[in-house]
């Protein structure tokens, strides 16, 4: 009986009922019912409806909870991040403040070589010790599922290491976590110089490497100016899909270099970043339905031009919003803020923001089949806000409202820093 849950009385029930990535207009449909009910069996949904409605269906025991005041969504997935790593960069970050560029520091040997020295260094428990903070934060924030990529070894110990503690942390954590292989996120040490022979290392020995057991998924590239040139990380790519990965790309970042157009021509499951995408790119990725997956935090914390959002969904994209946490460019994981920014800088209405951060999140991480809403047979993850209605996500800046989070039926309560009352 345990194994049971009704959440009733919802105040606003958003479902953002759907089982693939919506598209430009479709993303304002955010499928909202008022006093709502949800029921929950063994993890999953099986009912959801106006509270009579479901009352009406259930038979025996379910432990309750009234939701009247506050609004329910379904658990955000953040689709892009890299959150195993070792060390810090709090220096570079100064740097930055001062007027150097990211590409200038990494030219420099910082950046990524950086990180990867530091966790080169750390033990297997030292990456899992921090990697666990970061996903108590982020369930804290209301993510159930998380995109997690390695990329911090670039060689074959330290990345399966990042990749085992992913695998080990989606056992033991609450948060759901999809793991990406990201060997081709710089050139090592070992390789300066000589990248065509570092991808011809990754094809012959990095991707065979990465065995069934550690449950990854998809492999992504950082294809940018100076890093991974069009051709090198299609060569890769091309490798990584016979090999039965789905593909990701960090594409456009720095500079126009045709990462969206090289994701469309792959049918990539997403394409990340896309800060200078080309309007060729959007309308491509619209055509191939590649998710566009705009990192907000990271274009403020590099104090760089916002991705085109607004434009990308007037194309017809399907647009995610993710985090990017990592320790260089974006040192954050603060959903609250990520949403206020793209509703704020990119334009997005809270509708589309929601719509990204749900269901789009999920087409990111090729599970919208399974999560990213609130639909009879999904996966049972959902939020439950402080406040009565979904608008105040973006409305109350920077702020963590979620009160509850229920993964896979099961309610964690979010520790408050003060006790407000709203809504007397
Ligand atoms: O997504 N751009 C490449 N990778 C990361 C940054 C990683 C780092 O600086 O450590 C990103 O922004
Ligand atoms: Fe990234």
């Amino acid at each position: 009986m345990s194994n049971r849950l009704l959440i009733r009385n919802i105040s606003q029930l958003v479902t953002c009922s759907g089982f693939k990535a919506k598209q430009g207009r479709d993303m304002n449909e955010l499928c909202i019912l008022e006093d709502g009910a949800v029921a929950v069996e063994n993890g999953v949904i099986t009912h959801v409806g106006t509270t009579p409605d479901v009352l009406a269906c259930l038979d025996g025991y379910y432990p309750e909870i009234n939701a009247q005041g506050k609004a329910v969504l379904p658990g955000f997935v953040d689709s892009h991040t890299h959150f195993v790593f070792g060390g810090y960069r709090e220096d570079e970050f100064s740097w930055r403040l001062r007027g150097d560029s990211y590409m200038s520091i990494m030219e420099r040997g910082g950046g990524i070589v950086n990180t990867m020295k530091a966790t080169r260094e750390s033990s297997f428990g030292e990456l899992k010790e921090r990697a666990k903070e970061r996903l108590d934060e982020l369930l804290a924030m209301g993510v159930t599922t998380v995109e997690g990529k390695s990329g911090y070894g670039l060689d074959l110990e330290t990345e399966i290491r990042q990749l085992q503690v992913m695998n080990e942390l989606n056992k033991e954590h609450p948060i759901d976590i999809v793991s990406t292989y990201l060997g081709a996120h710089a050139v090592p040490p070992e390789y300066s110089g000589q990248t065509d022979a570092y991808i011809d290392f990754l094809i012959d020995e990095g991707l065979p490497a990465i065995h069934p057991d550690y449950n990854v998924r998809f492999c992504d590239v950082f294809c940018e100016k100076g890093v991974f040139s069009i051709e090198q990380s299609e060569r890769l790519l091309l490798a990584a899909r016979k090999q039965g990965f789905d593909l990701k790309l960090h594409a456009d970042e720095i500079v126009p270099l045709g990462g969206a157009e090289l994701a469309a021509r792959m049918h990539a499951m997403s394409a990340d970043h896309l800060l200078h995408i080309s309007d060729e790119g959007i309308r491509q990725l619209a055509e191939q339905q590649v998710v566009a997956t705009l990192l907000p935090l990271t274009a403020f914390s590099l104090n760089e031009p916002y991705a085109r959002g607004r434009e990308m969904i007037d194309g017809g994209c399907a647009v995610a919003l993710a985090s990017d946490l990592n320790p260089g460019s974006c040192f954050s994981a603060s959903i609250p803020m990520l949403i206020a920014l793209a509703c704020i800088q990119m334009r997005l209405t809270p509708e589309e923001a929601i719509t990204a951060l749900t269901i789009n999140g999920a087409a990111a991480v090729g599970q919208a089949d399974r999560i990213g809403s609130i639909d009879v047979g999904k996966q049972a993850d959902m939020i439950l806000l402080h406040y009565p209605s979904y608008k105040f996500l973006p409305y109350h800046i920077g702020m963590n409202i979620v009160e509850t989070v229920i993964k896979s039926g099961k309610p964690f309560q979010v520790p408050r820093l003060s006790d407000r009352p709203y809504f007397k």
